[in-house]
C-alpha cells in the first residue's frame, strides 16, 4: 500500500532535519552580573490571547489523518500532559473529509483531557469546517496555517489563494475560540501581519525559515524537484522582528509566537527576549520522539525548562514579561534586513 502523504511528511522532515539558518546566531543576549533575583522566583507562565500557559513552549502542529500518525499524536499528547505544554494537532481537513480518521486526532484529547489543545486547518477552511475541527477536539484554540509555497511545489497542491482574509475574518468572528494564524516555515512580514490584524487576528505564529523546510520536503516527494526554491522565505528572527514591528507600529494587543527551527534553550530564550510570548517547536521534538521515545521527549522538555530558568536568572528576568524588556544586540543578516526594511 502506498505510504500516506502524512507519513511521507514525517519521514522527510526527519531525514532532511534542520538547516539551523534561522537567524538566532545574529541575536546576542546580554549577561547581567547583578541580576538581583533568585532562581526559585522564576515563572515560566505566559499568555497567548486569552489563554494562560504554564510554559512558553508549544508543541506545534504536525500530524494526524493516517493510521500511523495516531501513535505519534498519542505520544506527543502524553509528553504534553507530563510537562504541561500546549499542543497543536496537524491539519484536520483529512478527518473533516473522511471521519474514519478522526481517532488519529481525537487521541490527543483522550490522552490529555485537561490539557491545552489547538485544532488546525488550512486557510481554505470554511466556518463550518472550523467549527467541526474545534468540536472534534474540544479545542482551546484553532490554528489556521498559511502554506502557499508548499502548495505550489506540490503537484497536487492548491493553486488558488483568493478570499483567504475574508474566510479568516469570518472564522475569527464566529468560531468561539481564539484563532492563531501561522506560517509553516516560510515566515511572515509586517504587511501580512497588518492584514491579519485588520481581520481581527490577535495571535500570530511567524513560522520562519531555518527549521523544517517544506520546500525541501515537497521537492523530495516530487519526480522532478524544484530545488531552487529550497531557500525561499524569511528566516525566523527576521519574521519575528517584522511581525513585532507591525504589532508595535499599529499598537495592537497581539501575542506573537516564534517558530521555525527552534530546538535549543538559547533559541527559546532569544525568541522570548525579542518579544515572542511563546515559541512553537515541531521538527526538533518529533526527532527526539521518533529516535529516542516518549520518556526522552519528556526529559528534553524538562531540561529546556530548567535551562530557560538558568538563562533568565543570568539575565535578571523573573518572568517572560520581564524578558521582553531585556536588551539584546542584533547583528549580521538580521540587522541588515531590519535596517533595509525599517524594522526597529
Ligand atoms: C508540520 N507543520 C504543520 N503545520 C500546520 O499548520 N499543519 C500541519 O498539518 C503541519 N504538518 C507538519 C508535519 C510535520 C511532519 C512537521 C515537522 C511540521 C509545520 C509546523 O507546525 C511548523 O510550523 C514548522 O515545522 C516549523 O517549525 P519547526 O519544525 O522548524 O520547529
Amino acid at each position: 500500500m502506498r505510504i500516506s502523504r502524512k507519513m511521507e511528511h514525517v519521514h522527510h522532515a526527519l531525514q532532511l532535519g534542520h538547516s539551523d539558518e534561522h537567524g538566532f546566531r545574529d541575536i546576542k543576549l546580554i549577561h547581567n552580573c547583578l541580576p538581583g533575583i533568585s532562581s526559585d522566583q522564576i515563572s515560566l507562565q505566559t499568555s497567548i490571547g486569552e489563554l494562560n500557559l504554564s510554559s512558553p513552549i508549544v508543541i506545534n502542529a504536525m500530524t494526524g489523518g493516517a493510521h500511523e500518525t495516531e501513535e505519534i499524536n498519542r505520544e506527543l499528547a502524553a509528553a504534553a500532559r507530563e510537562t504541561g505544554l500546549a499542543m497543536a494537532v496537524g491539519s484536520q481537513m483529512s478527518a473533516i473529509k473522511n471521519p474514519e480518521v478522526e481517532s488519529s486526532y481525537r487521541v490527543v484529547r483522550k490522552v490529555n483531557p485537561g490539557g491545552i489543545v489547538f485544532g488546525n486547518l488550512g486557510s481554505e477552511a470554511t466556518l463550518e469546517q472550523a467549527l467541526r475541527a474545534v468540536d472534534m477536539l474540544r479545542a482551546d484554540a484553532l490554528q489556521i496555517h498559511l502554506n502557499v509555497m508548499q502548495e505550489l511545489i506540490m503537484p497536487e497542491g492548491d493553486r488558488e489563494f483568493c478570499g483567504v482574509l475574508e474566510r479568516i475574518r469570518t472564522i475569527v468572528d464566529q468560531v468561539g475560540v481564539p484563532v492563531m494564524v501561522k506560517e509553516v516555515g516560510f515566515g511572515m512580514v509586517k504587511e501580512s501581519a497588518e492584514a491579519l490584524f485588520q481581520c481581527g487576528v490577535r495571535i500570530i505564529d511567524v513560522g520562519g525559515a531555518g527549521g523544517t523546510n517544506f520546500a525541501a520536503i515537497e521537492n523530495a516527494r516530487r519526480r522532478v524537484p524544484m530545488d531552487w526554491l529550497n531557500d525561499w522565505g524569511c528566516k525566523t528572527t527576521i519574521a519575528l522582528l517584522e511581525v513585532l514591528e507591525a504589532k508595535h507600529r499599529n499598537q495592537i494587543d497581539a501575542s506573537i509566537i516564534a517558530a521555525g527551527g527552534i530546538s535549543r534553550t538559547l533559541e527559546v530564550c532569544k525568541a522570548l527576549t525579542l518579544g515572542a510570548s511563546a515559541v512553537g517547536m515541531a521538527g526538533s521534538l518529533l526527532k527526539v520522539l521518533r529516535e529516542q521515545g516518549t520518556e526522552a521527549l519528556v526529559t528534553q522538555i524538562v531540561t529546556l525548562h530548567e535551562e530557560l530558568r538558568l538563562l533568565m536568572t543570568a539575565m535578571g528576568a523573573n518572568s517572560i514579561e520581564r524578558l521582553h524588556e531585556m536588551p539584546v544586540v542584533i547583528t549580521g543578516e538580521t540587522a541588515e534586513w531590519c535596517a533595509a526594511r525599517g524594522v526597529d
